[in-house]
């Protein structure tokens, strides 16, 4: 284990780690790409709490802004110390972490920090919230915890349900796998877990996944190493129910890295030929990984690097699945961080984008072959809006309503929201081609 010495060569405190790693994301960096780099600096027993500190203040990012706002004669405009805040608030006010150590070790993180002249402050105000404890509370429970160009975006979209939806969103997501019903039946996987003393349950939309009833680490969980499962999310997991039968077809996973809806639809099906396809290659070794752990890969997989905007398949396709780049903003239970990271700048390029893979894989598509549009958003202008302008420019094009008793109904798709216990925001929309 290495150690990260600050500016007076001492090592740095678990707080003062915490606070570097959320300062790097306030930078731009995403979670996942330093996440595993800061983790390996803290000491094995201190892992579980750096985890539920990073992500928890993530979580409630702005809530805990709206908290601070108020408490500050004149704006600090010094990341390092509002950051302190936030994470001492958030473990008085959501964790049971100890107050008195709360708040000396995040004092001591902001002096490591070399915020000395300002510890003051953070002590002072981390003390009142101790003393001021449910007012504190009502405000974080309040909050819609968004910022405030995606509050706008999501009441605009989903007025009715907003109050709901941010509420949904600030919560913790289920850990859900999906069985790979070529090694194992789901009832019987469920066995496996009972005997090994693993609480868990079936979804209830997807007739192949489990939600664990506890957080556990995967892969010590029995089975994952002879590929008997995988981690994904159960709305995720109705992409391969909504395709026409595969088998004997081919098949284009138009952006596919890393892999999850490829390996289900080759669990499912047995397709002639499947051409997983992606730009970015380090994810797409992702999928070479997940497909020969789940003892998916074959001859009549193929792995290419390329940009669906420009790219041409060998042979026109029965069947294209076009997870395309998105917002994801229906992960952000998932992925905390997107709070930060993503701008409101953002959603008009993305929607170009996803328009420019729809209008090439179109052209990939034979007629009367299937297209099954999906994204991990829940914002208008990347699902029902995008869909509204693909079918006015192509005559070509004719929905195959999704006829299901799950998600809300849109002009064209289904958009599922996200919702406690249960699965991710998602949006699916089936075309077909007709001339
Ligand atoms: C939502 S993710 C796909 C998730 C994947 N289908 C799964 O289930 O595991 C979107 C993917 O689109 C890829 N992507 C973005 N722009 C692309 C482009 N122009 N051409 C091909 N892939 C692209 C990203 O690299 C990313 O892997």
């Amino acid at each position: 284990m290495r150690q990260s010495p600050h500016a007076s060569g001492k090592t740095l405190n678990l707080r003062a780690q915490v606070v570097k790693t959320l300062l790097a994301v306030q930078n731009g960096q995403s979670l996942a790409s330093v996440l595993n780099q800061h983790m390996n600096i803290v000491s094995d027993k201190d892992r579980a709490l750096y985890h539920e500190l990073v992500l928890g203040c993530l979580r409630q990012w702005h809530a805990l802004k709206q908290v601070t706002l108020p408490l500050l004669t004149v704006p600090l405009e010094n990341p390092v110390v509002e950051t302190c805040l936030y994470v001492g608030l958030y473990q008085l006010l959501c964790t049971r972490v100890a107050a008195h150590a709360a708040i000396s070790e995040t004092v001591e993180a902001s002096k490591q920090l070399g915020m000395e002249s300002l510890s003051g402050v953070v002590n002072a105000i981390l003390r009142r919230a101790t003393r001021e404890t449910e007012q504190f509370y009502d405000v974080l429970e309040n909050a819609s915890n968004l910022p405030s160009w995606l509050a706008k975006r999501l009441k605009k979209d989903w007025g009715e349900q907003f109050a709901e939806l941010s509420y949904e969103l600030k919560q913790v997501a289920p850990l859900t796998l999906r069985v790979n019903t070529r090694q194992v039946s789901r009832e019987e996987y469920l066995d496996i877990l009972e005997d090994e003393g693993i609480d868990a349950h079936r979804c209830e939309l997807s007739d192949v996944g489990i939600v664990l009833d506890e957080s556990i680490h995967v892969p010590s969980l029995p089975g994952f190493e002879a590929g008997g499962f995988s981690v994904q999310d159960e709305h995720a997991q109705l992409c391969a129910t909504l395709v026409p039968n595969l088998d004997g077809k081919f098949v284009i996973d138009a952006c596919a890295a890393p892999g999850g809806k490829t390996a289900h639809l080759l669990e499912k099906y047995q397709p002639k030929k499947l051409i997983a396809l992606d730009q970015d290659e380090k994810r797409l070794k992702r999928v070479s990984e997940n497909l020969e752990r789940l003892i998916l890969d074959g001859k009549h997989v193929e792995i290419i690097t390329a940009d669906a905007v420009k790219w041409t398949a060998p042979e026109l396709a029965d069947c294209i699945v076009l997870d395309a780049p998105c917002s994801a903003i229906g992960v952000i239970r998932r992925h905390p961080d997107i709070r930060l990271l993503r701008q409101s700048g953002d959603i008009a390029k993305t929607v170009e984008l996803q328009k420019q893979i729809l209008e090439n894989m179109w052209q990939q598509l034979k007629v009367g072959g299937t297209l099954l549009y999906i994204t991990c958003s829940i914002l208008k202008a990347e699902n029902e809006q995008q869909m509204v302008d693909f079918f006015a420019r192509h005559a070509d094009a004719q929905e195959q309503k999704i006829d299901v008793d799950w998600g809300i109904e849109q002009i064209h798709g289904r958009q599922l929201l996200p919702k406690v216990d249960h699965g991710d925001g998602f949006f699916y929309c089936r075309i077909q081609k007709t001339a």
